[in-house]
């Protein structure tokens, strides 16, 4: 007798329902102001179906009930969120911006702190999901700024995600991640797995970043900062959260500090009282 054709189980291609998508999108969207387009229904399905394999939870209606009924900080949360999320970065992202950040901010920072005694420089890269961006700043501190031992440098690296962030506290990144990154960096500032596709950051690197969760839709309770960097992360949120987040994160900029934007995150008409140096760079006044 013929083996009867294995069927794929009844969920394997079911897509949610409009109401469903619009519910799930309204618990993203709360939970950290990321818009979910109806475009994304097949997209959302196909990532939810990968949470039902791994929880064992039959419908995306009990899916849902279940997130629900979680606490905030629960990593079923994280799963979710990090099917949802984008976390594509990699280093030296968008060249000309690191080009300004080594030949013209930090030339600027070194040549003000010529004969002061103690400098430092505290840096926030938020939203750094793999801590390619906090890596980036590490390196072009480490290489650019004189007399660097003198120097106090905290750079923060905060990300909704925990396992992304565990992958930046690692310091370790494969090849795609360092595409960019020149021969002579790769040299000073890592060391090559024995496989040759990894790559370890020093602990010159890591010593000046401390990662921590956080989600952008709320206040970050930390001493404001000298620069931010707030990139790729606007673009999937909509204006009534982009504003809220503008309001947690402008409140840490220092006077006369900086926020360093991606080129697509269309919030310059947004950032009240900020002075436009670039499309993506704004100085907030001095008070
Ligand atoms: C595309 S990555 C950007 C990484 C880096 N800034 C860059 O430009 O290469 C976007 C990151 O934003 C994070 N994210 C999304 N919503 C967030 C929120 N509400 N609070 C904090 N991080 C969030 C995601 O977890 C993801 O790691």
């Amino acid at each position: 007798m013929p083996m009867p054709e294995l069927l794929p189980p009844p969920t394997a291609l079911e897509q949610v329902s409009d109401g469903q998508l619009k519910r799930y999108a309204d618990l993203v969207y709360q939970r950290t102001g990321i818009r979910v387009s109806p475009q994304k229904k097949m997209l959302l399905s196909n990532r939810l179906r990968r949470r039902l394999r791994e929880t064992g939870i039959a419908s995306f209606d009990d899916y849902y009930r279940h997130l629900t009924c979680l606490r905030s900080n629960d990593p079923e949360w994280d799963a979710f969120l990090q099917e949802i999320t984008t976390h594509e970065t990699y280093l030296f992202r968008d060249d000309s911006q690191w080009q300004w950040f080594r030949n013209v901010y930090l030339a600027e920072r070194a040549a003000e702190a010529r004969g002061k005694g103690s400098p430092s420089l505290r840096i926030w890269s938020a939203a750094c999901s793999t801590g390619d961006e906090p890596t980036t700043i590490a390196c072009s501190i480490a290489a650019f700024l004189p007399n660097l031992q003198q120097w106090r440098i905290q750079i923060v690296g905060t990300d909704i995600g925990v396992g992304a962030l565990e992958q930046a506290q690692s310091g370790v990144f494969g090849e795609r991640a360092m595409r960019l990154v020149p021969e002579d960096y790769r040299r000073r500032f890592f060391t090559k797995a024995k496989d040759g596709q990894i790559w370890q950051a020093k602990p010159a690197l890591m010593s000046m970043i401390a990662y921590r969760q956080h989600n952008l839709m709320e206040p970050l309770n930390e001493r404001p900062f000298d620069l931010v960097f707030l990139k790729n992360v606007l673009i999937y949120f909509d204006a009534a959260s982009k504003r809220k987040v503008l309001d947690n994160v402008c409140r840490l900029v220092r006077p006369g500090g900086l926020l360093a934007a991606g080129a697509a995150e269309g919030i310059a008409d947004m950032l009240k009282g900020f002075e436009r140096l670039q499309p993506w760079l704004h100085r907030r006044p001095q008070e």
